[in-house]
């Protein structure tokens, strides 16, 4: 029997997509019950969370399942990543082992490894998440990488279909903010994604020197397009970027030219700290209505205004809950009666 992971979303077709999303609808409208009665989710966290820690954990209890946190380095063993690594430092068990083990005890484990490193071209392979696929016999389910949050994709297009009823052909723009920490491109790239999948008009604006992975662009722009979308362009400009648009997604990231240099990449962004949605700037949007949504956490007054984030055109929270909702529908579909 061959499992199933959840890595990336663009690993599953759009039908099956599509199909999470209606029972996660239907799950949200309370028409499904149990499904997960003696099914265990092991969580390995390497990196903080709060929404994705939570969501899963209420989803298992709310099945009839529970759900298991590891935290390396803080409640459990530091976790040695590097293929082949001499372990004679500080890691005391290689992730292979643990990836083993934890596929022994419970039906399916998530885990959540941020960027490490320097090397972006190393890093964009996402091996921690894929090689931890790769040893553990049961579905491995992404709760961020280096390149993806497929969680946060799920809910975040839950979310355009239910604010926008159709979401295509409206424009969805992706605007960069300043931040004090470079942070990962996972939930830009998965964002714009999400988007594209629902055939949205995609808009990426960021500063120069703040280009996400060709390669993502690529398939943003392929996906949108197959999906009846378009890519219009990318913009240099934050007033000129939110013009007539539907959804402003906020979110910061790092400069990938500086990767793994905190201090290099902070003076590169110096004197970027304009880059925030203001209520002036959500004024320009369609009608001055366009929605914010934004992954949380959020740098209230750095990169969206109190003014943006408490007003009508926030649906921040919504997405936050989707998060629970997307996630029902995975692990029912993953773990629940009928799955393989
Ligand atoms: N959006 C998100 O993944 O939140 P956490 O980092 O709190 O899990």
């Amino acid at each position: 029997m061959t499992k199933r992971d959840f890595v990336s979303v663009e690993d599953w077709s759009d039908a099956e997509i599509d199909a999470l999303l209606a029972l996660a609808t239907r799950i949200k409208a309370g028409e499904v019950l149990g499904g997960l009665e003696r099914k265990v989710m092991a969580m390995v966290f390497m990196d903080p969370s709060l929404r994705t820690r939570t969501s899963f954990e209420t989803a298992m209890f709310l099945h009839g399942g529970h759900a298991v946190v590891l935290e390396p380095g803080k409640s459990s063993w530091t976790l040695e990543t590097e293929p082949g690594a001499v372990m004679d430092g500080a890691t005391v068990e290689h992730i292979q082992d643990a990836a083993r083990v934890l596929g022994r005890y419970a039906d399916a484990v998530g885990i959540r490894s941020f960027p490490r490193g320097t090397d972006w071209s190393a890093v964009r392979e996402d091996r921690i998440v894929r090689d931890f696929a790769r040893f553990c016999e049961k579905p491995v389910i992404n709760l961020e990488s280096s390149r993806r949050h497929p969680c946060q994709q799920l809910a975040d297009a839950l979310t355009l279909r239910e604010k926008l009823g159709q979401p295509e052909g409206k424009r969805f723009v992706l605007m960069w903010s300043w931040h004090p920490k470079a942070l990962p491109t996972a939930v830009p790239a998965s964002a714009a994604l999400a988007a594209a999948h629902q055939g949205m008009e995609i808009v990426i604006a960021r500063p120069d020197g703040y280009e996400l992975d060709p390669e993502d662009t690529g398939l943003i722009r392929r996906i949108a397009q197959e999906r009846g979308g378009e890519f219009v362009h990318i913009i240099n400009d934050p007033d000129e970027a939110v013009v007539g648009a539907d959804v402003v997604y906020v979110k910061s990231w790092g400069s990938l030219r500086h990767f793994g240099q905190a201090e290099a990449e902070s003076a590169f962004r110096s004197g970027l700290r304009d880059w925030r949605l203001t209520a002036a700037r959500l004024r320009s949007t369609r009608q001055g209505k366009g929605l914010v949504m934004h992954c949380l956490p959020v740098r209230r007054n750095v990169e969206i205004d109190d003014a943006v984030l408490d007003g009508p055109s926030s649906v921040v929270v919504d997405e936050a809950e989707n998060r629970l909702h997307v996630q029902r529908a995975l692990l029912l579909e993953l773990l629940g009666r009928g799955s393989a």
